[in-house]
């Protein structure tokens, strides 16, 4: 079956094209996300076209009048419009539009310009935008875990190694781990901000263009910082694609692991944090229970991440220069992982600051273990005892305890002496939770101290916009 709608590059086809090719062929329905952005680069492009003298001024006004007519034409009602609209893509339905309603001049709008550079500089800009926003939530995501760490800087709770109690650490050291993680993400999206800056208007289908054109011009238009300087690379780049796409991925296996740790917390087992109503989910059947839903989809919500990036990396492997269209492919996974990381970002600032954070219940998680089992260790170095001898001794200690049910605070100075002569009764005072946290006071250490001085350093970086 074929399909007679015209084409805008239908002059060297006799038939019309089949129905199952225009379904499988079209982008129109994803690729109008980009209307606005479409419709801005093409005034800009007309602009430039004027200025160098391709079009005629009066040509260019009529363009650029017709295009922010569309504009508002969809914006009234983009649902009717795009119904209306049977064009490949979101480029050709914009310029067909542009050709009803303003006739024969619009016909030069595509004058030294190919779909190639144009939907790639369309989502250059597009994506500009939503790195700036990703940026902007992940700011307000790190001042929300630097304000925890300020309120909680004398909280203790366990410290995990291989999820086995380990040293005790401060809540507020805790939290600026993750602040450490989001900075780093944030310099990676800056980074990504200025890989797509890039002007790639003017490469045409993979040649450049033979018009006198201004890409300096259209680069200040519409605010790009470079402009791509390979004709053949510009149509065919998608390293900032592949490079958002990997952000996204990295920034959310960060968030999944604090994700995970939330919900763990969650449990009846460790009940470490309370989450408030609003931010909990219950159960169809079981009446009792209160769910961490909103961590476990921010876990949960990695896998598309990833997915979506190594699918953009197998559509890009092996394909040859310059502009195939495997390229198209590259929108969709785009979008999905913009559009989840945005929510992904606001709801876990929100979730953060709807937690109560139960510190009594995690002291006593810190207190009936040999969480500071090392803290002996050191008290009997600082006496001179070489660590690995402190060690064993130490390991001796923890299992005549275990044995007798019993723990370091229940010990005798006779008992401890036992094992070391050296151990005096200050012992009791020197691993205490409080001293343990307060001894590691070494930069990037625990220490209620450390954590201020960190804090200091972090509202010193990337603070603010
Ligand atoms: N819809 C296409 C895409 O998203 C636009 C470019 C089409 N170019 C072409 N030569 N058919 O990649």
């Amino acid at each position: 079956m074929a399909n007679d709608t015209k084409k805008l590059w239908s002059g060297r086809f006799k038939e019309g094209s089949a129905n199952l090719l225009d379904y499988f062929n079209s982008s129109l329905y994803f690729d109008k996300k980009l209307y606005k952005e479409d419709i801005i680069c093409s005034v800009a492009h007309a602009k430039m076209l004027a200025k160098c003298n391709i079009i005629s001024q009066e040509e260019s006004e009529e363009i650029i009048h017709g295009l922010n007519k569309i504009l508002t034409e969809i914006e009234e009602d983009k649902t009717e419009w795009f119904k209306k609209n049977k064009s490949e893509d979101i480029h050709s339905a914009i310029e067909s539009r542009l050709i009803n309603t303003v006739g024969e001049t619009g016909k030069k709008l595509h004058t030294g310009r190919s779909r190639n550079d144009q939907v790639i500089n369309d989502v250059r800009f597009w994506l500009k935008g939503e790195i700036k926003e990703i940026i902007t939530h992940l700011k307000h995501l790190r001042i929300t875990f630097i304000n925890l760490a300020r309120e909680h800087l004398k909280t203790i709770l366990p410290g995990y190694t291989h999820l086995q109690q380990a040293q005790p650490i401060t809540l507020g050291h805790y939290f600026l781990s993750y602040e450490q993680k989001l900075l780093r993400d944030i310099k990676r999206f800056d980074q990504n901000l200025k890989s797509t800056n890039v002007l790639t208007l003017g490469s045409g289908a993979l040649a450049g263009t033979s018009y006198p054109i201004d890409r300096e011009f259209v680069a200040r238009e519409l605010g790009f910082e470079e402009i791509s300087s390979n004709s053949i690379d510009a149509v065919s780049d998608r390293d900032f694609v592949a490079e958002c796409l990997f952000n996204i991925s990295l920034l959310s296996v960060h968030l999944s692991q604090w994700a995970e740790e939330m919900v763990l917390w969650n449990s009846d087992e460790f009940k470490f944090i309370t989450i408030s109503d609003a931010y909990a989910t219950g159960s169809s059947m079981m009446p009792q229970k209160k769910n961490p839903d909103i961590p476990e989809l921010i876990r949960g919500k990695t896998g598309r991440f990833i997915g979506n990036l190594v699918g953009m990396l197998t559509t890009l492997k092996g394909i040859p220069q310059a502009y195939n269209k495997d390229l198209q492919e590259d929108k969709e996974l785009l979008f999905d992982s913009i559009d989840n990381i945005k929510i992904v970002l606001e709801i876990a600032n929100e979730f953060l600051q709807n937690i109560t954070f139960e510190r009594h219940r995690m002291y006593e998680a810190a207190s009936n273990s040999f969480i500071n089992a090392t803290d002996v260790a050191d008290y009997l170095t600082k006496k001179g005892v070489p660590f690995r001898i402190a060690h064993e001794v130490v390991g001796k200690i923890v299992a005549y305890c275990i044995e007798r049910k019993r723990l370091f605070k229940d010990l005798s100075l006779s008992e401890w002496n036992s094992f070391h002569e050296l151990f005096g009764d200050d012992i009791v005072n020197q691993i205490m939770l409080e001293s343990c946290v307060e001894s590691k006071n070494v930069y990037g250490g625990t220490a209620p101290q450390q954590v201020i001085n960190a804090i200091g350093r972090a509202e010193g970086e990337h603070y603010e916009d």
